[in-house]
């Protein structure tokens, strides 16, 4: 191949492989003459490391939900340097391997304790999500890789790890990004049982060793206990997820005084309580608040109408109450999800002219028992990116129009 055919085809392939995978982006650039003289082939050892690790697994068809999955180990050839094999990137001065993304390459198989993965110590980011391990346990070696900024073993559907998340975990001091959410979307989500079990104590040294976390996902892991309430002094923390972790006992109400918070799942608790303070206006970052299905009690605060970002606000089934006016929400112009369902809410409208041409692009309303009196408000008709409504147990009068009868019911997750 010429030059000119090679570049060619490196621009294609970084056109194409962006959407697997940015550290293949970053190898590809290494193609750069300049930087090629600084830059080192994989190490011996590191090489059997990963060929080791490999074999470890068998590819699976099944083992991957993501669409777009492939094999990427497929590329893991001991002739060649696993600088350039798909997934893998390297230091470009030390030639170390610094980054592992593996997320849905169709891996499937147990996570052995002993495995070689755990001698590549320069690892800063291990991305193994949505493969299927076989329902084994995460290795306590895992605090050996003390480098590690970016650490995800999450999973579509159940989670396919279980047991005690180990407590070497903690011993990961330099970690940015945590997630080990199974993610949930079918309505029947309480035949779910959550496998993977994170001790409070083990959390509780996570956030006093970890200190500059930005990601925390943890949705349907069982933490089975109150929230530390030394999570507050993560003051970094920008995506917070507990959905479903079995907490309860009172909200810390330092998590809405971090400066940072652009999403919050607490949802599905049940025993959680605490009350939203009027500084939650104060999170100009904050675009996904999911509290709903815990015992959150108090006044929705006026400074939430402050949020300009917020685009998934669900509130439902917790004790709510107040009167509050429904038109308020439409200054909230990037809404998108709003549930306010089963509270002790008053809802009102007040406006009977709303500029209908400015409505933010709701899909997802829900407004059950909310105490919605008179006709349904007329702007609710104009919404046309509605996909699921429900105004049932209210007093309200008129017809609502038919073709909200046909509309779809949309998973109510964080989006994010
Ligand atoms: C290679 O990269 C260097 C700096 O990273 C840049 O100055 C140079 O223009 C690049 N060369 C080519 C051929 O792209
Ligand atoms: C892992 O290796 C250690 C020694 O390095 C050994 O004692 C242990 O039995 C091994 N465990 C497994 C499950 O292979
Ligand atoms: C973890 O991986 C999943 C699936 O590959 C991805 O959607 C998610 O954003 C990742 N989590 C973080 C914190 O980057
Ligand atoms: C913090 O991490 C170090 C190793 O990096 C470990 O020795 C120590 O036990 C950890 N502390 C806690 C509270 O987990
Ligand atoms: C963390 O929070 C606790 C109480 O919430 C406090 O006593 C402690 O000093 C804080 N630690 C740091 C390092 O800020
Ligand atoms: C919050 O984000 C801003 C802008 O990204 C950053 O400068 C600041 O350091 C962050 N604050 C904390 C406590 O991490
Ligand atoms: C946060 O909001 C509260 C109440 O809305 C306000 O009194 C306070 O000054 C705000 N704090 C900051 C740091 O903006
Ligand atoms: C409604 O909003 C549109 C778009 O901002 C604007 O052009 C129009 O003048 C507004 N109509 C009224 C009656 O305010
Ligand atoms: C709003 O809805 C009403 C009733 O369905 C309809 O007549 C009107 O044309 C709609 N206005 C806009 C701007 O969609
Ligand atoms: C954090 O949450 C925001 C808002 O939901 C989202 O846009 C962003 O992608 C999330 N970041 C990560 C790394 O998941």
């Amino acid at each position: 191949m010429t030059m000119m055919g090679l570049l060619h085809s490196v621009a294609l392939a970084i056109h194409f492989l962006l959407l697997f995978s940015s550290s293949l982006f970053t190898n590809c650039l290494t193609l750069n003459d300049s930087t090629t003289t600084h830059h080192h082939e994989c190490h011996q050892h590191e090489s059997n490391a990963l060929l080791s690790f490999k074999q470890s697994f068998i590819i699976s068809k099944s083992a991957s939900y993501n669409t777009f999955s492939y094999p990427k180990t497929v590329s893991w050839i001991p002739t060649t340097d696993c600088c350039s094999w798909n997934g893998i990137e390297c230091d470009e001065l030390t030639g170390h391997v610094i980054s592992i993304d593996l997320s849905s390459s169709l891996l499937y198989g147990s996570m052995d304790p002993n495995s070689t993965l755990f001698s590549l110590v320069h690892l800063q980011s291990l991305d193994l999500s949505d493969n299927d391990f076989s329902h084994s346990q995460i290795p306590a070696r895992i605090g050996h890789l003390s480098q590690l900024r970016h650490l995800n073993l999450s999973q579509y559907g159940e989670t396919t790890l279980s047991g005690e998340v180990p407590t070497q975990i903690s011993h990961l001091s330099n970690l940015l990004s945590l997630d080990l959410r199974s993610y949930i979307d079918q309505p029947f989500e309480n035949l779910v049982i959550n496998q993977l079990q994170l001790k409070v104590s083990t959390l509780r040294s996570l956030i006093q060793n970890s200190t500059r976390l930005e990601q925390l996902r943890l949705n349907y892991v069982s933490v089975s206990s109150s929230i530390p309430y030394t999570l507050t002094n993560l003051t970094s923390l920008q995506n917070l997820s507990f959905r479903n972790c079995e907490l309860c006992g009172e909200f810390p109400v330092g998590i809405f005084y971090l400066p940072n918070l652009s999403s919050l799942n607490f949802a599905e608790n049940q025993n959680l309580h605490g009350a939203l303070p009027a500084s939650i206006g104060n999170l100009t970052n904050l675009a996904c608040l999911a509290l709903g299905k815990n015992s959150f009690q108090g006044e929705i605060p006026q400074s939430l109408f402050r949020l300009e970002n917020l685009e998934h606000l669900s509130l439902g089934y917790n004790f709510f109450e107040g009167r509050l006016a429904l038109d308020m929400f439409l200054k909230l112009e990037m809404l998108n999800v709003l549930d306010l369902s089963g509270n002790k809410l008053s809802l009102f409208s007040q406006v009977r002219d709303v500029n209908v041409t400015i409505l933010p692009l709701i899909q997802w309303l829900g407004l059950s028992s909310c105490n919605l009196a008179g006709e349904v408000p007329t702007w609710i008709m104009n919404l046309t990116t509605l996909s699921y409504l429900d105004l049932s147990r209210n007093n309200l009068q008129g017809e609502i129009p038919y073709f909200f009868f046909r509309l779809e019911q949309l998973p109510l997750v964080c989006i994010h």
